[in-house]
């Protein structure tokens, strides 16, 4: 997958799609030459005979009026030395910027990357990854910096990473250090493509045409956010999901981040990812590595589901833990919307019993169980739980749980405590801001400096205690509030630059270190929904909950907006009461089932306060879910119609051997007088095979469904209207595919 041609000083990297070359300037630096559909150059020489000459841009040297670094595309751009644009590295001592000019040293060709659960990261066997390091040094500063690409056999995805090595004898700050920056060629009307949002709003589709100057989605408030996703995406004009050049980039990190794209004066973009520079500031002392997190970079000609397809591919295959990929999600029932703060034992239990009836595999005990904790004003942080709630204790609701063959998951928010706890009043130096000064509120609780490893330590202990004694399956792992005022009461004055990282470092340690205590525990991410939906997350958890808002219609933006990036199995999606807790909307039963089938299936409600019609119908979805788990969690998912563009939905799974697919539709508001004979091309099918389309009871080959499309539900809405279909607002269908 990687060669070197010594001759030229070229690497090639290629996988089944793409190429990606680098070259090694006459100087010695870094240039970054082709990254797009594979190629196989034999006239490479052709395309180094780049003067890389441009007016009004300063000179790398003063005799060579032909050598321009801002003209330059470049694989690691560093700050101060001639380009102008945003760099990938800026650098300072222990009083002003230093400006390192990297050049080649060497480079070394791995196989191997091992899955370690201390920092989130792509791995695989020797058949499976290759990774290219190349060693660049700066002489005048006597720091190294090496770049890596990992190459996979199974996916078209690059990754990358940067290392800083100080080998001088003073300490460097690392003020901006970022895991990509890739330069492209110029492309009018180019779009930046990003996931933004808010919270109960996450994830929806943006699309911005670039000018020339900078455009940049991030987050600083220590958590991937609501508001935006470590995810940026440059694609061609008039890109639709099945056509157009896209480029993408996505980082495997949690925190605060940067995406960004500049299109400097010749409109040529610069796209970069990594950790948000505004509260960073790394002390590199002598002889100290920094490495970057890593980012995924995707490059697609054929639209955005291919891109998505290349993310869920890699994410599946080198992010997420294996030991989940074969097994289907279980099937939860949640008790916050169902009793939020208002529970005991019995209470609960009564619903379990019926959830199991209609086929549940899980029950898990949300926000409440513990302390004194009845509402958000206490006790996070004490991990006991409530007598009052549960007098016999949580190991014997466990137990009750497990005998009826449900298993049991239980609520965590470790990150945070509230001043009214044991926990704050024993160690309030725990606390993320300085001592006796104003912290802010988020939901009335604290954060916890996760850069101490005593809080790590002791969170561990409590933690692992719980789940030991009442042999919890699995864990939500909630974090509720955004850093403010980030300050750590245990680093020195002149470390608190790390701070924001290592918070999330400390936070990764315990999850690593809780998952290596209890393989088998299933954690289910959530940041008061889906504020930390990310691919670090991810490392950790077989699914995410993907937001607070459980509408229906909510969720096709949000889930169709996640599936740009993220494997539809990984957004958890639960069917909550009508009305809707966030919106008030009505919404059917099935809509909001076949909303939440293109995910992992859960329930927040109480199925004893439902019709027994209802409990027939949510036992039959059940059972049909689980026939279509697999085409869920291994399935390809393709977008067709955006809720973003219009009334309606529509997207569709088909299975690796494309025998079964999957397809559903929505349409939000009815209208008058629809077109009676619609049809909707549909995508990823076998042209040649022929499908039996079991709800209609119609045979169609592959071709006919991708090139005139399926027939959806005929409306009809006049005053006689025995016939019709579908009907009113907030309607859908799925429809099932199977090849005869
Ligand atoms: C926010 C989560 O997103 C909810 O699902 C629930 O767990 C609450 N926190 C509990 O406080």
């Amino acid at each position: 997958m990687i060669t070197y041609d010594t001759a030229l000083n070229v690497f090639h990297l290629q996988n089944k799609t793409t190429s990606y070359v680098i070259g090694i300037l006459p100087n010695g630096q870094l240039q970054h030459l082709y990254y797009g559909a594979r190629i196989q150059p034999e006239n490479l020489a052709y395309y180094l005979d780049d003067t890389n000459k441009a007016a009004g841009t300063v000179k790398y040297y003063e005799q060579d009026h032909k050598f321009s670094l801002g003209a330059v595309d470049q694989e690691y751009p560093v700050d101060g030395i001639g380009d102008y644009n945003e760099p990938a590295l800026s650098l300072f001592d222990a009083t002003s910027e230093r400006y390192p000019d990297f050049h080649y040293d060497s480079y070394e060709i791995t196989k191997v990357k091992a899955r370690n659960v201390k920092v989130p990261g792509t791995f695989g066997d020797a058949n499976q990854v290759e990774s290219l390091h190349i060693n660049l040094k700066d002489e005048q500063n006597n720091v190294w910096l090496t770049v890596t690409y990992s190459l996979f056999s199974d996916t078209d995805v690059i990754s990358r990473q940067a290392t800083l090595k100080n080998e001088a004898t003073e300490p460097l700050q690392i003020h901006r250090m970022m895991s990509a920056a890739l330069d492209l060629p110029a492309q009018p009307g180019a779009e930046f493509i990003d996931l933004s949002g808010a919270w109960l709003r996450e994830r929806h589709v943006q699309r911005t045409p670039l000018v020339q100057g900078i455009h940049a989605v991030g987050s600083t408030r220590g958590a991937s956010s609501h508001q935006h996703n470590p995810f940026v995406a440059l694609a061609s004009p008039g890109t639709t999901e099945q056509q157009g050049q896209v480029d993408a980039m996505l980082l495997v990190y949690s925190g605060d981040f940067l995406a960004e794209a500049e299109l400097n004066e010749w409109q040529r973009p610069r796209l970069l990812i990594g950790i948000h520079p505004a509260h960073f500031n790394w002390r590199l002392m002598p002889g100290e590595n920094f490495t970057t997190p890593e980012a995924l970079l995707v490059h697609s000609e054929h639209g955005l589901n291919a891109m998505s397809q290349q993310f869920h591919q890699v994410l599946r295959q080198h992010i997420m833990n294996p030991k989940w990929l074969q097994r289907p999600n279980p099937i939860v029932f949640n008790s916050w919307e169902t009793a939020f703060f208002d529970f005991d034992a019995e209470k609960l239990l009564k619903i379990a019993h019926k959830a199991k009836k209609l086929g549940a595999d899980l029950f898990v005990v949300d926000d409440g169980w513990f302390g004194h904790r009845d509402s958000t004003a206490s006790s996070l942080g004490d991990w006991i739980a409530d007598s009052r709630k549960f007098p016999a204790g949580i190991a014997d609701f466990s137990t009750r749980l497990h005998a009826i063959g449900m298993k049991f998951g239980l609520w965590f928010e470790p990150e945070s405590f509230d001043p009214d706890s044991d926990l704050y009043r024993a160690h309030p130096d725990w606390v993320v801001g300085r001592l006796n000064e104003r912290h802010s509120f988020g939901r009335g609780q604290y954060i916890l400096d996760m850069a101490n490893p005593a809080v790590v330590d002791h969170l561990f202990d409590q933690i692992q205690q719980a789940i030991a004694d009442a042999e919890v399956d699995y864990i939500k792992w909630d974090m509720n509030r955004n850093i403010t005022e980030a300050y750590s009461n245990y680093l020195p004055a002149e470390q608190q630059g790390e701070f924001m990282h290592r918070y999330m470092l400390g936070t990764y340690d315990l999850m690593g270190r809780l998952l290596q205590r209890f393989p088998d525990l299933f954690i289910e991410n959530c940041a008061g929904g889906g504020g930390r939906f990310d691919a670090g997350m991810l490392f950790y958890s077989p699914q995410i909950w993907a937001s607070d808002d459980s509408d229906a219609v909510e969720r096709l933006k949000i889930q169709y907006g996640t599936s740009l990036v993220y494997p539809i199995d990984a957004i958890s999606a639960h069917i909550s009461a009508v009305p809707n807790q966030q919106v008030g909307r009505q919404t059917t039963l099935a809509m909001r089932n076949n909303v939440a089938k293109f995910a992992s299936l859960g329930y927040e409600l109480d199925p004893n306060l439902l019709s027994d019609n209802e409990q027939q119908q949510i036992k039959k979805d059940i059972e049909a879910y689980q026939q279509d788990a697999d085409l869920i969690k291994n399935g390809r998912f393709y977008r067709i119609e955006s809720p973003f563009e219009s009334n309606e939905t529509a997207w569709m799974v088909v299975s690796p051997d494309k025998r079964h697919a999957l397809f559903g539709w929505y349409r939000i508001l009815a209208t008058a007088n629809p077109s009676p004979k619609r049809y909707l091309k549909l995508a990823g099918l076998n042209e040649n095979a022929t499908y039996q389309i079991r709800e209609q009871q119609a045979q169609l080959t592959g071709a006919e469904l991708s090139t005139w499309g399926i027939r959806l539900p005929y409306e009809f809405n006049a005053t006689n209207n025995d016939t019709a279909i579908v009907k009113g607002d907030f309607t859908s269908v799925v429809y099932h595919l199977d090849v005869k």
